[in-house]
């Protein structure tokens, strides 16, 4: 996956509105998962080793969605008709995300584009980027438990690249935290102030 134009992926996009959580606040956000320079380090492996899986993961992740009525509903109609080209736009997104996960530094572009994808589940904006006429927010708890089937099916996958116990135990720690950091910023429109 390389920086190939995907509609809607807005990441390098300067004139995004800048973050409402500072560095600092990041900084102390980091510490509160225990991220760390290695698992920085550990992510810039996991990438070389997920890269050429990005697809297979991107399979495992939409038949879990696709398997749960409940799930499948936030890329349907109100009325619960999968709209088939929401899927499809947003997959490739997904995929890219992963990618940038593992790779960037987790700047202030990187702080902004986490607020993009945060509001891009609320009312705020989803189905805007794709025009759709779905349903207009996901619950924020399904974000939070999330955490878990994200996290829990990477493990196959940064095992695949011959790595020793530790190392592949190191990369999925760090999944584990960057995905759970990642989540705790994305509440952020949802509760505002309490933030
Ligand atoms: C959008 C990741 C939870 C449904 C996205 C995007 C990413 C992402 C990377 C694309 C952002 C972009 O447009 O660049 C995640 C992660 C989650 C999570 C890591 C939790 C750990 C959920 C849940 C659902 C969901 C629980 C509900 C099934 C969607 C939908 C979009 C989307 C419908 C498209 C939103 C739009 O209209 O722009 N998500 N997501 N996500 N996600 Fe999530």
């Amino acid at each position: 996956m390389s920086d190939a134009r995907i509609p809607g992926y807005d990441f390098d996009n300067t004139a995004l509105p800048a973050s409402p959580v500072s560095l600092e606040e990041l900084d102390k956000l980091k510490a509160s998962v225990l991220f760390t320079d290695a698992d920085e380090e550990a992510l810039r492996q996991a990438w070389d080793v997920l890269e050429d899986q990005v697809e297979a993961v991107l399979d495992v992740w939409y038949g879990f969605v696709g398997s749960h009525e409940h799930l499948v509903a936030y890329f349907s109609t109100p009325e619960g008709e999968p709209i088939a080209a929401y899927l499809d736009a947003v997959r490739p997104r997904f995929g890219k995300w992963i990618e940038d996960t593992c790779t960037r530094a987790y700047d202030a572009q990187w702080l902004a584009y986490q607020q993009e994808i945060a509001v891009r589940h609320t009312t705020d904006k989803k189905n805007r980027t794709d025009q759709v006429d779905s349903v207009p927010y996901i619950s924020m708890r399904y974000l939070v438990a999330f955490i878990y089937p994200i996290t829990a099916t990477m493990r196959s996958f940064l095992a695949a690249g011959g790595h020793s116990d530790e190392q592949v135990e190191a990369m999925h720690q760090a999944w584990f935290k960057a995905v759970t950091l990642q989540v705790a910023l994305w509440t952020r429109p949802y509760v505002t102030e309490q933030w």
